[in-house]
């Protein structure tokens, strides 16, 4: 027998296409570079900021949102001297290779509902991957973008709110794109891969960036439109989890089971041997079996 309430409160709380073209050639990241790539509306070349070097470009995002920055603001960084993974963890960012940038979003929203745009996030971006020939590509929950079991790309969201409303939204990503992954620290390098190994071809990270944040627009100007219903069921169809064994590590505990998808809500389902469901919004999942 399944119990789980419908509304913002999990039982357990966490912590916290078709215009790439191959890729090949030219790789630059600054303004002059994306204003002819920029043109879904959603994200402006006046809004756009390229750093060569920077602590964190989720730090920045921060940073400007809380200045008052508008939604649709990019801050992209060649490298990063301290970027920020999920639970307090580093993100590698050597310089000339990979992808970090962050996005300021300022969706009308209860505070509650903005674990969806990490969801969103991670449709949008394994559909660039997808479209960038990797079929294989694979979201796991809630956000980590994996081909053949290795990390391609994960996401770092970040939330300020005014009581129960959104203020506004960071979502801060990072894509291993070019080099080999076994350059990466040895305590990432083992479980990480990157776009050039799969595809064996060197890619123009703009373009990659470019068709990241249309799909992204598109997904974004859909759901404030829509709703939540077509983005779970897109991430749902990337995710292939359900009936899959898991372990997730919780703040409060442990939680075994196997997963029964997302809730109308974005609340990841686990069933417990005992029949129970418990609804998760953050947490670090461990798969038990080979998928
Ligand atoms: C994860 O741990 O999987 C999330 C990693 C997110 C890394 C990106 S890189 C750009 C942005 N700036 C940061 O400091 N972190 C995010």
């Amino acid at each position: 027998m399944s119990r789980y309430a419908s509304s913002c409160e999990p039982s357990h709380w966490g912590g916290g296409g078709a215009g790439l073209s191959g890729g090949e050639g030219s790789d630059s990241l600054t303004r002059a570079s994306m204003r002819p790539l920029l043109t879904d509306g959603l994200f402006v070349p006046e809004q756009y900021h390229f750093h060569p070097i920077m602590d964190s470009t989720n730090r920045e995002a921060m940073t400007l949102a809380h200045g008052g920055a508008p939604q649709g603001t990019v801050i992209v960084a060649d490298q990063q001297t301290n970027g920020r993974g999920r639970h307090g963890r580093t993100w590698a960012s050597p310089p000339g290779v990979n992808l970090y940038f962050s996005m300021i979003l300022r969706p009308a929203m209860p505070a509650c509902h903005a674990p969806r745009l990490t969801l969103l996030a991670g449709l949008a971006l394994v559909e660039s991957v997808v479209a960038a020939g990797v079929e294989a590509a694979r979201i796991k929950w809630p956000n980590d973008i994996l081909v053949h079991g290795r990390k391609l790309a994960g996401i770092l969201t970040e939330m300020a709110s005014d009581g129960d409303r959104v203020r506004f939204v960071t979502v801060g990503v990072g894509v291993n794109v070019n080099g080999s992954a076994a350059r990466l620290p040895p305590e990432v390098a083992a479980r990480a891969i990157t776009l050039e190994e799969i595809t064996r071809k060197r890619w123009a990270r703009e373009l990659f960036l470019a068709d990241f944040l249309r799909i992204f627009a598109k997904w974004y100007i859909r759901y404030l439109q829509e709703g939540f219903a077509p983005v779970r069921q897109g991430w749902l169809g990337h995710a292939r989890m359900e009936g899959r064994r898991m372990r997730i590590q919780l703040p409060a505990g442990v939680v075994t089971g196997s997963a029964l998808g997302l809730d109308e809500e974005g609340f990841l389902l686990v069933e417990q041997e005992d029949g129970v469901v418990s609804r998760v919004m953050a947490g670090e999942v461990e798969w038990l079996d080979r998928g």
